[in-house]
């Protein structure tokens, strides 16, 4: 760092050298690094505050710089510290004293605030194309079991008959509202923070808009302390992320249970499980438990930049050096998680008999018998307080609420007719009409829009 060294009389000590580093993870960030450099010069020369020879010799190196760490060539050392001293250095050895010009106007704060936007950015729009994808993948498994009938659950008991395509859309709500929470994220990520020097902005006539337009950015930052001190946008990106992997661990947690012998439901395809080490039958669900299990090292990323950021007094202080790995962690993890999510929904395969099965078992038709008799007058309450005895009664027989016979009815109601009988799992549903309901005009009514909202952005 002997650029750096000015103001002191001895180098840092090794161990602080290693304490303070950062290039082990910020070096991912070189190619946004480079960019906003570019940029950069490029502005300089425009403003006339370096020559345009100057800054085309600064544009050829940056632009050499980033092939070489594409080809792996440029070698990330220690005592460089950082991805923004290694790119400058290198361009100090290719162009000579003309590099130390690219530094005019900025400074490593509000330099590295724009590289980890651009990062965010790019971070933001994968993760709404694989959310759009996987929720396709949702829409495309619920139009092709859309007849199938299921047991819905409350408390994890059998509670109402539902359509299986009903329940696998209730995934693709969450998933759009995850979508949502992101292309809201990224409108706030969208600022330059770059031309607000290290606290206070930057004594040269910069053109901050012709930089955001170069970068592709709608707006400039209003507030130097705040721009280069600002890290709200990777806290929304991490609570944004934190709930879609809270809402892929719910997804997981039912695959998990749904393919258990218990359950039956589901059928994972052989290349999203594993097997046993020790037990030759298991096929295991590792996939979704991982993704489970993954789930809390997000949030864990979450309240760690929060508790960071929650004493600094303004404006950059190091300890925002910290905001890069978490997010780092949790964009790989979201989106990996994201991707094998895709694989994982478009090819797992329903037992429809077993679905079947449970949608049709007689007891979850209480209600409708209930709702039955307030057809026939009865208030709801005492309506069901009466199923509720004959549903008593039926367990006690071990028998289906639709094996009774009328005068089995008739001992707990007169009001019971012939028509007892036509309340069935298909009549439960299609009766379930309302908007929202999960009857097959209303499903219908939802697939097409889900369909509508995945086609339009594919
Ligand atoms: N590595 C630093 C970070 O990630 C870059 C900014 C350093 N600025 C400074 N004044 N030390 O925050």
């Amino acid at each position: 760092m002997s650029r750096l060294r000015g103001r002191f009389k001895k180098a840092a000590d090794d161990l602080v050298n290693d304490y303070t580093v950062s290039i082990g993870f910020d070096g991912r960030l070189y190619r946004h690094d480079i960019q906003g450099s570019i940029a950069h010069a490029k502005m300089l020369a425009l403003q006339g505050i370096i020559s345009q020879e100057d800054s085309d010799l600064i544009v050829k190196g940056l632009t050499s710089i980033q092939k070489e760490i594409e080809k792996g060539k440029l070698e990330f050392k220690t005592e460089l510290e950082d991805i923004h001293m290694h790119i400058e250095s290198r361009l100090f050895e290719l162009i000579g004293d003309t590099a130390g010009k690219l530094h005019t106007a900025r400074s490593r704060n509000d330099q590295v605030a724009l590289d980890l936007r651009l990062y965010a950015r790019e971070t933001i729009l994968l993760t709404l194309w694989k959310l759009r994808t996987l929720q396709k993948a949702i829409v495309d498994q619920a139009e092709e079991y859309k007849e199938v009938i299921m047991p819905a659950y409350t408390h994890l008991q059998r509670a109402q008959p539902v359509l299986l395509a009903h329940h696998l859309l209730a995934y693709f709500e969450m998933f759009n509202r995850d979508a949502e929470r992101f292309y809201d994220c990224v409108r706030r990520v969208d600022v330059l923070p770059l031309g607000s020097g290290a606290v206070t902005g930057a004594p040269y006539p910069l053109d901050r808009g012709f930089v955001a337009r170069e970068l592709g950015f709608s707006r400039v930052s209003e507030n130097s302390l705040d721009a280069v001190s600002d890290r709200d946008f990777v806290i929304e990106f991490q609570a944004a992320a934190s709930i879609t992997m809270m809402h892929l661990s719910r997804l997981a947690e039912e695959m998990v249970l749904w393919s258990s012998t218990e359950f039956g439901f589901l059928e994972l395809d052989d290349a999203y499980t594993t097997g046993s080490s020790l037990m030759p039958q298991k096929k295991n669900p590792d996939v979704a438990e991982l993704a489970r299990g993954k789930t809390g090292r997000v949030y864990g990323n979450l309240v760690g930049i929060l508790t960071v950021m929650k004493g600094l007094p303004l404006a950059y202080n190091r300890d925002m050096q910290e905001d890069k790995e978490s997010f780092f962690d949790t964009s790989d993890t979201l989106l990996n998680t994201l991707n094998v999510f895709v694989g994982m929904v478009q090819t797992m395969r329903f037992n429809v008999e077993c679905l079947q099965r449970g949608g049709h078992e007689g007891h979850m038709l209480a209600t409708d018998i209930a709702d039955y008799l307030v057809s026939k007058g009865l208030p709801f309450r005492e309506a069901h307080e009466i199923v509720g005895g004959l549903v008593c009664h039926v367990v006690g027989q071990g028998k289906n609420l639709q094996e009774l016979s009328l005068e089995e009815y008739h001992s707990f109601s007169p009001v019971f007719d012939d028509d007892v009988y036509s309340i069935t799992a298909d009549s439960a549903v299609a009766a379930r009409n309302a908007i929202g309901g999960t009857s097959p005009d209303q499903v219908e009514v939802q697939l097409a829009r889900a369909r509508a909202i995945v086609e339009n952005e594919s």
